[in-house]
C-alpha cells in the first residue's frame, strides 16, 4: 500500500519518529514536509537524531497568515497527491499542516488517517480547535490516544473508524529515553548536575500574540525566584522582542533544543510549566508536576488524575502553583502501553484495502 504521511511542525516530527519507521516495514510511506517549521532547532535536528526519514518532498512554504499558509499548501500538496496516488494519507494532530493534508486528500477522494484524533479545547478560538474539529471530520481512520477523546468524537456522531490505540508521543519516550540518557550534554552545558529547575515553554497562539498575557507569564517566572529553563519558541522570542519584555537573571533562556535534550531537560526537572500540548503529556509520562498555563487543556485526564494544574495566565496563580502545586501519589494509565504505531499498523491493514 502507498502511504503519504504530511508533517510539518515540531511535534508533528516527533509523532513520525514513533511511527514512520513501523509503517514502513509493511508499506511504501512518501513523506512530505510542507516546511510549516523550518529553522534547523526546528526542524532538521529532530530528522537526524531520531532517524526520521528523509522526506520525498519538502513544499518549503515557511510561515504566513492561516489562510495564507494553508492555501500554498494546498496547492503544492494537490499535486504531490495526484502525481503519487496514495491510498492513504496519514496526518498527525492539529496544525495547519494537518488540515492541508486532510482537507486536500478529503477533496480528491484519498481516504485520510487522523492521528491524535479527538482532541478538543472547546475553545473554538485556538487554530489548533478550528484544525482538529474540521480533520476530525474529514478522516476515515481516527486513532484517538485518550477515552475522553473518544467520547468527544462519539459526542459530535463520529463513530465509525475511532479506535483508541495510546499516545503515539508515549511510544517515543519509549523508544528515546535510552538514547536521551546516552547522547544528551544538556545538564553539564547549562551547568544544571545536582540543581533543581523548573522547565519551561511558550507559545501557544493565544498567550504570546496578547501582550497582557505574555507579560503575567514573564513577570510570574521571574518573581518566581527560582531558576527556570526557557527554551524559546521562534514565535515567543518574535512577541517577547517587539513588545520589549525583559526576564530577571533565575531564567536561563536558550534556544529550542532537538528532541533528546529536550527530554533529559524534562526528566531531571523539579516541575514543569508550559502551554504546549506535547509537553504535558510527557510531563505525565515523566511523572512530574504540570502546570498548564492556559485556560483548559485536551489533555483532562492528567488533570483528573492530579498531575496537571490549570492556571491560565494569572500571576498568582501561575506563582502559588510553582511554589506550592503537588501531584497525587499514584498515576493511572491513560495514554496507552506505548504501542500505539503497531495498532495503527494492525488497523490500517485491516481495514484500507
Ligand atoms: C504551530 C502550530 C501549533 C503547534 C506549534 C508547535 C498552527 C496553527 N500552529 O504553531 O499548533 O503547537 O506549531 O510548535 O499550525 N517561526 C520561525 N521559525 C520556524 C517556525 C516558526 O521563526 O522554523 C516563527 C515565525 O515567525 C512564524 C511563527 O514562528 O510566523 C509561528 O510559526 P507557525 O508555524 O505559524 O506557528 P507555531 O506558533 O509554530
Ligand atoms: N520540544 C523539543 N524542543 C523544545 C521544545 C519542545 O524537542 O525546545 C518537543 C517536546 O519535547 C514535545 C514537542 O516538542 O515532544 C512539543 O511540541 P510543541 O510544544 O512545539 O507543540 P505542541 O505539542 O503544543 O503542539
Amino acid at each position: 500500500m502507498k502511504i503519504l504521511t504530511v508533517v510539518g511542525a515540531r511535534p508533528q516530527f516527533i509523532k513520525a519518529a514513533a511511527v514512520s519507521n513501523i509503517i514502513r516495514k509493511e508499506h511504501n510511506e512518501i513523506l512530505v514536509h510542507t516546511g510549516q517549521h523550518y529553522d534547523e532547532n526546528m526542524s532538521k535536528v529532530f530528522f537526524e537524531e531520531l532517524k526520521i526519514p528523509k522526506p520525498d518532498y519538502n513544499l518549503e512554504i515557511g510561515s504566513g497568515s492561516h489562510g495564507e499558509q494553508t492555501g500554498k499548501m494546498l496547492i503544492e500538496l494537490e499535486k504531490i497527491y495526484l502525481k503519487e496516488k496514495p491510498d492513504l494519507v496519514l496526518v498527525y494532530g492539529d496544525t495547519n499542516s494537518t488540515l492541508a493534508g486532510a482537507l486536500c486528500a478529503s477533496k480528491l477522494l484519498i481516504p485520510v488517517a487522523h492521528v491524535e484524533a479527538g482532541l478538543r479545547s472547546f475553545n473554538s478560538n485556538m487554530p489548533e480547535e478550528q484544525n482538529r474539529v474540521l480533520t476530525d471530520h474529514i478522516s476515515k481512520l481516527l486513532f484517538v490516544p485518550t477515552q475522553a477523546a473518544k467520547k468527544n468524537l462519539h459526542n459530535e456522531g463520529v463513530q465509525s473508524g475511532v479506535y483508541n490505540v495510546g499516545d503515539v508521543m508515549f511510544d517515543a519516550v519509549l523508544n528515546f529515553k535510552k538514547l536521551a540518557e546516552q547522547k544528551s550534554n544538556i545538564i553539564n552545558l547549562l551547568n544544571m548536575e545536582d540543581k533543581e529547575y523548573i522547565l519551561t515553554t511558550i507559545h501557544r497562539a493565544e498567550n504570546t500574540n496578547d501582550i497582557n498575557r505574555l507579560k503575567n507569564i514573564i513577570e510570574a517566572l521571574n518573581e518566581s525566584n527560582k531558576t527556570v529553563i526557557l527554551p524559546l519558541h521562534p514565535r515567543t522570542k518574535k512577541y517577547v522582542d517587539s513588545y520589549g519584555l525583559k526576564f530577571n537573571n533565575n531564567i536561563k533562556l536558550i534556544d529550542p533544543v532537538g528532541y533528546l535534550d529536550m527530554i533529559t531537560l524534562e526528566m531531571n526537572s523539579q516541575k514543569i510549566v508550559t502551554d504546549s500540548g506535547g509537553v504535558q503529556k510527557e510531563a505525565f509520562f515523566m511523572k512530574k508536576p504540570c502546570i498548564t498555563m492556559r485556560d483548559e487543556t485536551e489533555w483532562v485526564e492528567t488533570v483528573e488524575n492530579g498531575w496537571n494544574v490549570i492556571v491560565g495566565t494569572d500571576k498568582n496563580k501561575i506563582l502559588d502553583a510553582i511554589l506550592n502545586f503537588k501531584t497525587s501519589e499514584d498515576q493511572q494509565n491513560i495514554f496507552g502501553d506505548g504501542k500505539a504505531s503497531c495498532k495503527i499498523l494492525d488497523i490500517i491493514n485491516c481495514i484500507v484495502k
